[in-house]
């Protein structure tokens, strides 16, 4: 093992300060002076006097025996936006943050500095909390550190959102990108259009595996988030520095939208007013029509929106939209007609623009999957790269920013393993090592291109993930290396030292399973996190490399 913790992400620097521990006891006081610190005090004093039951009652910073928290701007230069330095000597612990931030990241190195047992939530007997005298100094590689929960195939109730947002927080992410709308759910409670939660957020049943799959799940299954729900996520995820980047999909994948509300589908092409929330998987035909009505309907669920999610960036989808009903529809023809777009692809592209308009216009930035690209964008817009590499490459080239989320490397609903024990497979082999190995920069890029990766995110999308095992399941562990791509300095892929990795993986279970989450054991799947019979849909073969 090369490094000198059991740190993940590994950090940028640790020194090792000699033998010997920092015993924290029931006299141990915890000082932090001004407001960040004060914020970030709390939650630590909440995190681990729940783990640990010790008290760390507010103190003065000059004692011993005290955790120093600070935040300290004129570090930020050496530490960076979200950079920390953590001293542990045997007079106490300084942690100093480069912003508030950087000593919120700092407080999670600690914590798994303390050992596993410290993310229990009640003391375990006889447990001592020591802390080797270290001196840590970090900061993130990138700023964007996301994962995207697809909650609309299948619903995450909110407990479960803000326990990923724990989890994330526990591994330096920073970025939750809500996948909020789809043709099988829409998730979010828009007040002045009820229908889209009375009726689009439930289906009568289910397809139970792949679309292949002979087996449904014979039961409604469905949820949305309200709106205080979102303001309790959002506020959980601040607290956290974590944002929340909402998504709705639009034009495509909006069938559940449709069945709500007809008159947004193409209603001279088909008989929308009989259409249900769909409880097959795939990319639906029906798409929104192309009219003003549709425009001013997003408007009024995007005013909603930009109340609740206070981040400069909103998500709009954009991907495979399927064109078919826009060439039969006689309207959505006289609209390319009137608008003298180029074809389908232009009034996708005309769709796009208009909400990056909007969007603009109101403080904000339009971010969108790669298909966006296709026809322009405002350059403040930008783009999560899916469909490999090249969008991203293409965007970033265009000036825009991107974050990188190809689906061959960090989309997690692919298999880990290619063994047949392995539950519902979807996809391509993508190991842990994979992830591990998993580069976020195209090397096509220049040092000016590459400024405009943003940084990087895993998606998590739930078609054969139907509660929170299977979530877990298919996240665990590989969010933890894909944590590492994102926060720590690596070296270039062949490079990395994944031995070194996996050693420091035996920790990490260990905080794991103290936390409750139900990865994928390095040796396969548990008996219960199977599902025999269950067709699921492996391809076979390295990934294709674009
Ligand atoms: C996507 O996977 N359709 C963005």
């Amino acid at each position: 093992m090369t490094s000198q913790t059991d740190l993940i992400p590994e950090p940028g620097a640790v020194t090792v300060r000699g033998p010997g521990f920092l015993e924290l006891g029931p006299a141990t006081r915890l000082a932090a002076a001004g407001e960040g610190a004060e914020r970030a005090g709390r939650l630590l004093r909440a995190t681990l006097g729940t783990a640990t039951g010790l008290p760390l009652a507010p103190g003065p910073a000059e004692e011993d025996d005290v955790v120093r928290l600070s935040v300290d701007p004129d570090a930020g230069e050496e530490l960076g936006e979200e950079g920390y330095r953590l001293t542990v000597t045997a007079r106490g612990v300084d942690l100093v943050g480069g912003s508030d931030a950087g000593l919120f990241w700092g407080t999670q190195t600690l914590r798994q500095l303390l050992g596993p047992d410290a993310f229990r939530r009640a003391p375990l007997p006889g447990r001592r909390w020591r802390l080797p005298l270290i001196e840590v100094r970090d900061r993130p590689r990138f700023r964007w550190r996301g994962l995207m929960l697809d909650v609309a195939r299948h619903f995450m109730p909110k407990d479960g959102v803000l326990r990923y947002l724990d989890l994330m927080a526990a591994h330096k992410l920073n970025v939750l990108h809500l996948h909020l709308t789809d043709d099988q759910g829409w998730r979010v409670e828009i007040k002045r259009h009820p229908r889209l939660t009375e009726v689009g957020s439930w289906r009568s049943r289910t397809k139970f595996g792949h679309r292949a799959s002979p087996l449904w799940e014979e039961k409604p299954h469905g949820g949305y988030y309200t709106q205080d729900d979102i303001r309790e996520i959002v506020a959980h995820a601040a607290e956290r520095h974590i944002r929340v980047v909402p998504e709705i999909d639009v034009p495509g994948h909006s069938q559940a939208a449709i069945a709500a509300y007809p008159e947004l589908g193409n209603t001279d092409v088909v008989d929308t007013a009989s259409l249900t929330v769909w409880d097959n998987w795939g990319i639906s035909s029906h798409v929104l029509a192309p009219t003003d009505n549709t425009l001013r309907f997003y408007e009024g669920v995007f005013t909603e929106l930009l109340d609740l999610f206070p981040d400069e960036f909103v998500h709009i989808g954009g991907d495979e939209c399927p064109k078919d009903q826009w060439r039969a529809s006689p309207a959505a023809q006289a609209r390319i007609e009137e608008l003298g777009v180029a074809g389908e692809d232009g009034l996708q592209s005309w769709f796009v623009g208009h909400f990056d308009t909007w969007l603009a216009a109101r403080g904000r930035r339009l971010i969108g999957w790669d298909e966006i690209l296709e026809g322009g964008l405002a350059p403040g817009a930008a783009v999560s790269s899916w469909r490999g590499y090249a969008g991203g490459i293409a965007a970033a080239r265009a000036g825009h920013d991107v974050v990188m989320c190809p689906e061959q490397h960090v989309y997690l609903d692919h298999r880990q393993d290619g063994g047949e024990d392995e539950p519902v497979p979807i996809g391509y082999v993508r190991t842990l090592e994979d992830v591990y190995r998993f580069e976020p920069v195209p090397s096509e890029l220049t040092e000016a291109e590459s400024r405009h990766v943003l940084g990087t995110q895993a998606n998590v999308w739930t078609e054969v993930m139907e509660d929170q095992g299977r979530v877990d399941y298919q996240v665990f562990p590989r969010l933890a290396a894909f944590a590492e791509v994102a926060w720590s300095a690596l070296p270039g892929p062949a490079e990395r030292d994944f031995a070194g990795f996996e050693a420091r993986m035996a920790a990490h279970y260990r905080r794991l399973d103290a936390l409750g989450v139900g990865y994928r054991p390095p040796s396969g799947p548990l008996p219960w996190q199977r599902r025999p019979g269950v067709p699921g849909r492996p391809l076979e073969g390295p990934p294709p490399n674009r």
